[in-house]
């Protein structure tokens, strides 16, 4: 067993908000963070017949699989609960009913050890994962797009987050899962889609590019998701004109989220005009999509930003950024009350959501 260094944190942590039961246990020493053990265990084929993630049939599959995941986790880390300096969970934003899975687990555990519990903002798990595996100094530019949330944001420290803009309908997942389900490709859509885009002709099909031609940073993917329908029955789907809607559409995402990431490169300089090269973070389960990679990494090039996305099991919602979050909060002495209540929305920066609200329609529903 490797003893660990006297200033470390231990820390188990739990997520459970969507469609993945997940659970790392992850040590913060001095040199950062080393992650001793993980689980994932997916509900893909739970949701595969609904093309969508249905809560409760989530929330059941959670409360299933959770003390297992966490058994085989402690396991693969070579550690007893003793050893565990506390006990993380998702507390927010996601399906009410996972969450609460997650948390009573985290919540017992750290009961019957009598070590602390920690409620953690899934989404600034999101906002610190590239720091599992690289040093990208604070403050940096995250772009954030999963299922559940599309958003910039400037990531200036643990606790300390600016929102520069997000979508105002769907979450760019959505759009994904959309398509994939309109043209009968199965879920979760966005890695049948990006399949299925690389035969396809980009030009092909015409689509729109919601709020491009307006100022800011905001999106929407909303009426792009209804294009895609609209031009799925306008035509007979075969496995050509398939990819050639899958490659159009992901076109169309990748224009959007260039030509937004250069303005809120253009914001974060002027916020931070004393850094040479600010780092630029892709994070969230979209993140995963190697033309939007691509894309985003030509853009860091001209605007002299540095590049960085989490390895891809660190992209789609993983334990350990949910225990690292955590760790890191219990070194800087926060700890959470056992009443703590699961919240299904929770934005990050409190204030921009309070002065203009963020109401997101899909099946997932909006996580900010
Ligand atoms: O971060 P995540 O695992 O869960 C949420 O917090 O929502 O993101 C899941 C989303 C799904 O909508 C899925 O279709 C999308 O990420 N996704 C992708 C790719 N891999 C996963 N979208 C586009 N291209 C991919 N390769
Ligand atoms: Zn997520």
């Amino acid at each position: 067993m490797v003893q660990a260094p006297a200033n470390s944190k231990t820390v188990l942590g739990i997520e459970t908000s969507c469609d993945e039961t997940a659970a790392a246990v992850l040590r913060l020493t001095d040199t950062g963070p080393v992650v001793l053990g993980e689980v994932i265990a997916s509900q893909f084929d739970d949701h595969a017949a609904y093309g969508g993630v249905v809560p409760e049939i989530a929330a059941r599959a959670h409360a299933d699989v959770c003390d297992h995941v966490v058994k085989e986790t402690l396991a693969q880390s070579g550690l007893t609960l003793d050893e565990i300096d506390g006990f993380a969970a998702t507390s927010g934003p996601g399906l009410i009913g996972g969450v609460m899975v997650g948390m009573m687990t985290a919540k017992a555990l750290a009961l019957a050890s009598g070590k602390p519990f920690i409620g953690v903002n899934h989404l600034e798990g999101h906002a610190l994962s590239p720091r599992l595996s690289e040093t990208v100094s604070f403050p940096y530019l995250l772009l954030l797009v999963s299922g559940g949330h599309c958003q910039f944001l400037s990531v200036e420290g643990l606790g300390k987050y600016k929102r520069l803009g997000s979508t105002i309908d769907d979450a760019v997942g959505e759009a994904f899962d959309k398509t994939a389900k309109v043209l009968g490709l199965g879920f979760p859509g966005g890695p049948a889609v990006e399949r299925m885009a690389q035969t396809g002709n980009p030009a092909a099909v015409s689509l729109p590019r919601p709020l491009l031609d307006r100022p800011g940073m905001e999106m929407s993917f909303a009426g792009l998701k209804t294009a895609v329908l609209r031009e799925a029955q306008a035509r007979e789907l075969t496995d050509e004109t398939k990819a050639d809607i899958c490659a159009s559409f992901q076109a169309a995402i990748c224009n959007v989220l260039t030509v937004k990431s250069q303005r809120a490169m253009q914001a974060f300089r002027e916020a931070h005009p004393d850094i040479d090269q600010p780092g630029f973070v892709i994070a969230g389960g979209v993140g995963a999509n190697q033309a939007l990679r691509s894309a985003l990494t030509q853009l860091c090039v001209e605007q002299e930003f540095s590049f960085h996305a989490p390895p891809l099991k660190w992209c789609t919602d993983n334990g350990a950024m949910i225990a690292y979050a955590g760790a890191l909060r219990l070194q800087a002495g926060e700890t959470s009350d056992l009443t703590l209540a699961a919240r299904p929305r929770w934005p990050l920066d409190e204030e921009a959501a309070a002065s203009a609200p963020i109401f997101g329609g899909g099946k997932r529903g909006a996580k900010a």
